[in-house]
């Protein structure tokens, strides 16, 4: 597809370009506010059973997720290639109001897909998207979520591509989107090795590396740098949080690492939940973020190499973490990254008392707040 090659060659130039990568890391400084502290969480470690806990705060990003690293980068790259207009997907609507936000930066018209069960799950969200002068534009096939989002949305970029850029928001998609996502999220694992340098640390000194993964663009970032920095050797256990949902032996879950196959969706050749005609399956999750058939097909190969291992967590461990850290640490957590997080204590499990882990904290759970009262949290 034309529009794909001529984004792969936008993208591939802008990032050889000093003047492009310069721009980006200035507005990432003054603007998003990195570096986002690696935070040593010690009374959170003290109550799952490890030496140390450090916490990557992507939920100290500006607009209070991981997602303003992709779509400031998406944005820019837009305008550099002409396009006065951008388009984004989003789920828990964190990628819409990151979108709708660098898009308001830099003057860009946006319009930001979002299925109708989660204009219902996030309306605070959807609020702010309006707010900063986007559009949003409700899809109602299928679920309403995620990944109808998705597909409305590539839809509409090919109707529109002289004059749209497709801001995608998690490392899937057709090519080159999952790479120019991974590089624009490698900051955060770029960040973690050079703050645990800056303790005195060496990699030596982590035992394990945790993320959640939806589509897979916080664990891709967090990852990617000690896959390529890191001998095999001297590398930590890296692992991902998918969303168990009400468990991977019932239908409501978004595991498709666990009990998918492989199978192509949204352009990409991945794991995905799907029927015995290759349909995706609707997934199921707590966390709109997670609540995708299909997962990035890097973290499909990263998987098979045995190089990343991918963990179900299911609703109800994913808030007790929530919970653990709002009372440890005095930090509302996304539900995303509850799922990270309560991976912490089969960590100490599996590593002993003396282990070190390093968990990225993709988001802050102001949006989020709602879902886990409904759920019951803080109610005795
Ligand atoms: C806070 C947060 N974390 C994680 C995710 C999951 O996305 P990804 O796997 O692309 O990081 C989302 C998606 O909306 C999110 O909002």
């Amino acid at each position: 597809m034309p529009a794909l090659a001529a984004l792969a060659s936008g993208f591939r130039e802008a990032w050889a370009d000093p003047a492009f990568r310069g721009e980006l890391d200035a507005l990432l400084r003054d603007y998003v506010g990195r570096p986002t502290p690696l935070y040593m969480a010690r009374r959170l470690a003290a109550e799952t059973g490890l030496a140390h806990v450090l916490l990557k705060r992507e939920d100290l990003a500006h607009t209070g997720a991981h997602k303003v690293n992709n779509t400031l980068g998406q944005c820019l790259l837009a305008h550099r290639m002409g396009k006065r207009r951008v388009i984004a997907e989003t789920g828990a609507g964190q990628h819409g109001v990151a979108t709708a936000t660098t898009a308001a930066l830099l003057g860009l018209e946006c319009s930001v897909f979002m299925g109708v069960e989660d204009i219902r799950r996030q309306a605070l969200n959807v609020y702010k998207m309006r707010l900063l002068g986007a559009e949003v534009v409700p899809v109602s096939d299928g679920a309403g979520t995620l990944a109808n989002a998705v597909t409305a949305a590539l839809r509409h970029w090919v109707e529109r591509v002289e004059d749209t850029f497709y801001v995608l928001g998690s490392a899937l998609g057709p090519h080159p989107y999952p790479l120019i996502v991974r590089e624009l999220q490698s900051v955060i694992g770029e960040e973690i090795l050079q703050q645990l340098a800056e303790r005195g640390m060496t990699v030596r000194d982590v035992d394990a590396v945790a993320a959640c993964v939806g589509g897979g663009s916080n664990a891709i970032g967090t990852f990617h740098p000690f896959l390529r920095e890191v001998p095999v050797g001297e590398r930590p256990l890296l692992v991902g949080a998918e969303a168990g949902g009400e468990g991977v032996d019932t239908p409501r879950h978004g595991a498709s690492m666990t009990r998918g196959e492989p199978g192509v969706l949204h352009g990409h050749y991945s794991y995905l939940l799907q029927d015995e005609a290759g349909n995706p399956l609707e997934a199921h999750s707590i966390s709109a973020g997670l609540d995708y058939p299909g997962v990035g097909p890097e973290h499909a190969y990263l998987r098979d190499a045995g190089l990343v291992r991918y963990e179900p967590v299911t609703d109800a461990e994913a808030l007790e973490a929530f919970a653990l850290l709002c009372r440890t640490e005095g930090i509302i957590p996304a539900v995303e990254s509850s799922h990270a997080l309560a991976l912490l204590p089969r960590l100490a499990e599996e590593l002993g008392p003396r282990a070190t882990v390093v968990v990225t904290v993709s988001g802050r759970g102001d949006k989020d707040i709602d879902v886990v009262r409904e759920a019951g949290l803080g109610a005795d």
